[in-house]
């Protein structure tokens, strides 16, 4: 990848010092040098990537889509159904996607429709972006103890099987290896109030990513997930007092801060890049450092 492709010409500034044998003379050269050294770039050229979960241009999935492709990767896009189309698809002219296929994960057959089209037109694919998770309403609301085992069983399969059920498809396609990339959240680890049936959710995700990153690592595919602090999208405002969330972030993170989309989006382009090729099985915490602290008093 990426080094040496782009360039840049550095001058230095050098002094030598020269020691005689009859009189120590110092010299003092000045010596300007252009030469030609590489700069590091995180470069995605030629590099085909699929991001799940745009929608609108609030989303993550959004933000990284649009990193990606600023590194120059061609991407392919999905809207979840006809009434979310309208608001992706300004997105997907705008970043150019050559592939923009719909995606509903619980329609049985469009997951494989999308990967079979992704096959015929570029025979193979380089990286993954999964960003999508979902809840029935009382679930997301309503204490786990009452989740019943069909709305448990429909959280698992949107927000955590899909991503499996993607690896599996993109595995044959990944044929120089790749990256594969989710989204998680704190919830998943510690308790973490109002976020319900999605904290044991996202830890099977976090789990699936281990599991998947061993079984995949052989053949050079990484599994990674980013734990991303609180930002408000449509997908958060699911989420009973979400305000408050992001309140205590600000008082308890490191960085005393919430952190924006576009840092989800610079994360998820290292990861998709080589500068990423020894991480694998690997949380990601973009959350301004809040996964680390304790008991903080305030
Ligand atoms: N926003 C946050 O604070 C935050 C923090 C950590 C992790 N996350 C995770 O980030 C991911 C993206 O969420 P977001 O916050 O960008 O919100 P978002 O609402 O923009 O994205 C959620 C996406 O999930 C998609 N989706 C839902 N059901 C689907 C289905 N059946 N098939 C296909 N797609 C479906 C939606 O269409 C939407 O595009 C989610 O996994 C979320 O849990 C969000």
């Amino acid at each position: 990848m990426v080094l040496g492709t782009r360039r840049v010409r550095r001058s230095t500034r050098i002094a030598i010092i020269a020691i005689g044998t009859d009189l120590a003379i110092a010299h003092l050269i000045d010596t300007v040098l252009t030469q030609e050294d590489p700069m590091e770039a995180l470069d995605l050229t030629r590099r085909r990537g699929l991001v799940v979960g745009i929608a609108n241009e609030h989303s993550l999935a959004w933000s990284a889509a649009q990193h990606f492709r600023n590194a120059g990767a061609d991407l392919a896009l999905t809207y979840l159904n006809d009434k979310a189309k309208p608001f992706v698809e300004p997105l997907a002219r705008q970043i150019s996607a050559p592939i923009f296929l719909p995606c509903n994960v619980s329609e049985p057959g469009q997951l494989e429709a999308l990967f079979e089209a992704i096959r015929q037109q570029w025979g193979r694919l380089d990286f993954l972006f999964h960003a999508i998770a979902w809840a029935r309403k009382q679930d997301l609301h309503g204490r786990l103890i009452d989740c019943s085992a069909d709305g448990f069983a429909e959280s698992m399969l949107v927000s955590c099987h899909s991503f499996i059920h993607m690896a599996k498809l993109a595995e044959p396609l990944l044929d120089k290896g790749g990256s594969l990339m989710t989204l998680s959240y704190y919830g998943a680890e510690k308790v973490v109030d109002h976020y319900n049936v999605m904290g044991p959710v996202k830890a099977a995700l976090e789990a699936s990513v281990r599991y998947l990153a061993h079984e995949l690592g052989p053949k050079a595919i990484r599994v990674n997930a980013i734990s991303a602090g609180a930002v408000k999208t449509r997908a958060a405002s699911g989420i009973e007092h979400f305000d408050e969330l992001l309140n205590e972030t600000v008082q308890k993170a490191p960085l005393r801060r919430t952190i924006d989309a576009c840092e989800v989006g610079r994360a998820a382009l290292l990861l998709a890049s080589d500068y990423a090729t020894a991480i694998t099985g690997e949380i990601l915490y973009v959350d301004a450092g809040f996964h680390i602290e304790g008991m903080v008093f305030h």
